[in-house]
């Protein structure tokens, strides 16, 4: 697939912005703050219906505006596919209550619920904070986990948002428990049962495809990973979920919690497992009953799995250099890439916000491979100098000043 098109208005620092892409790879370069990353927010937003980086919709309408009578921000995207084009756009307006915005989104004019504009433009977002993907949390994980899978199938992003719900609420019912100062019995479990069992269903749900997507993507990170240590180091991928699911021994899932050495393999799920993990998430309520109404919230489901990071072994995240994180970081955001394309047929977009000056030469080669592998990249920099004579000559060359955006005049500029 391929953005044709781009048009924003008050959307962060820019008023208007209409810009046409016209080759396979855009480099807009531009000095700190001119909103470079807020040009591949806009068009990350258009693909996922979320910013990566704000966290209400009034962060995104352009502060200027907001101050207009009738104040709004949209973005509008062309998506060019083999045989048809589709127009997406975003609609920020402002709420009743004046407080905040509310989106809007369309396809084709037409208005959609924004979970249904996805799918329509796919788009892998790499941002130098991605690096650091394995020292972080595990909820940056199961974030990165979601959003890389939710573009990919629409049905485990309604099981997923589903799921949300239900442990927001079995966590209110909780909470209210813990205040009352029950204690487990069979009247606090006839009034948790309903919950549990949505719970266990849409969990299971999450759980298994999350499994399924991890298990795809091990093996490509594997290689691209071998590729970037010569040979030298096999990085594993492992779902670990908040409940011995079944599916490793005891000792393996231990082990995992740990974070001691393990060489479990990540097993394929089969219908039969699903059913197995359901049941296992079932048990799993029933005798930790107490500890979740003492705790007042929900402590086992999805949504305090991790996501394992392993080097021959042994834990990434807490035995692993920094180098070594960040190699296995990027080979699993490239791995994403490979992952996308193979599971829909098509290439995604690949953004890449100034992470050349992050990388060493090795790391940077493969990261300007996988743009020569795809239909459409669009990547950042404060540094022309960092490509090479010949890659600016192959590419569409924006620079970006204080929300303007222009054509780069003349030849390629310097390689430092
Ligand atoms: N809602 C908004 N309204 C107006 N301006 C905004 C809004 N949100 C962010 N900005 C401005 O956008 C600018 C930052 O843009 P952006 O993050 O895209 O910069 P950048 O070019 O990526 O810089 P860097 O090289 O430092 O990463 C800042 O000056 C910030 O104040
Ligand atoms: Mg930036």
């Amino acid at each position: 697939m391929f953005l044709s098109r781009l048009q924003l208005e008050n959307f962060r620092n820019y008023g208007k912005l209409d810009l046409s892409f016209d080759a396979p790879v855009t480099l807009v370069q531009g000095r700190n703050g001119q909103g470079k990353t807020n040009l591949l927010e806009a068009v990350y937003y258009l693909a996922t219906s979320k910013s990566r980086h704000a966290r209400t919709e009034r962060e995104v309408v352009n502060r200027a505006a907001a101050d207009e009578p009738i104040p709004y921000g949209r973005i509008r995207g062309e998506v060019m596919r083999t045989e048809q084009s589709t127009t997406l756009e975003i609609l920020f307006t402002r709420r009743n209550d004046r407080l905040n915005f509310t989106k809007q989104a369309r396809v084709n004019g037409a208005p959609r619920r924004s979970m249904d504009l996805i799918g329509h433009l796919r788009a892998v977002l790499f941002l130098p904070e991605d690096l650091t993907l394995i020292s972080g949390s595990p909820s940056e994980r199961r974030r990165y986990i979601d959003v890389a899978l939710c573009q990919i199938d629409r049905v485990y992003c309604q099981a997923l948002s589903r799921y949300q719900k239900v442990v927001t609420q079995r966590n209110s019912l909780l909470r209210q428990l813990q205040e009352q100062g029950q204690v487990d019995s069979p009247s606090v479990a006839a009034r948790l049962s309903f919950w549990d069992e949505q719970l266990v269903e849409h969990g299971t749900r999450v759980l298994t495809r999350r499994h399924r997507f991890l298990a795809d993507l091990a093996p490509i990170a594997g290689s691209v990973h071998a590729e970037l240590t010569q040979q030298q180091e096999a990085l594993g991928l492992l779902y670990l979920p908040s409940f011995n699911t079944g599916l490793y021994s005891d000792g393996d899932y231990l082990r995992l919690r740990e974070s001691e050495e393990v060489r479990a393999e990540e097993l394929t799920l089969t219908e039969a497992d699903a059913e197995i993990i359901g049941q296992r998430f079932r048990e799993r309520l029933e005798v930790r009953r107490g500890v979740e109404l003492k705790a007042g919230s929900s402590l086992y489901g999805p949504h305090r799995d991790e996501l394992v990071f392993t080097v021959n072994g042994w834990n990434l995240r807490t035995y692993g250099s920094r180098g070594q994180q960040r190699t296995g970081a990027l080979a699993l955001k490239l791995a994403e890439l490979q992952a996308m394309a193979e599971a829909t047929g098509e290439k995604p977009i690949l953004l890449l916000d100034d992470v050349m000056s992050e990388l060493d030469a090795q790391r940077r080669a493969a990261l300007l491979d996988a743009l020569t592998d795809v239909r459409q990249g669009i990547v950042t920099t404060t540094d022309w100098g960092q490509f090479s004579a010949e890659f600016q000559q192959g590419a569409q060359r924006l620079q970006i000043e204080a929300g303007v955006a222009t054509a780069a005049e003349g030849g390629p500029r310097p390689v430092a």
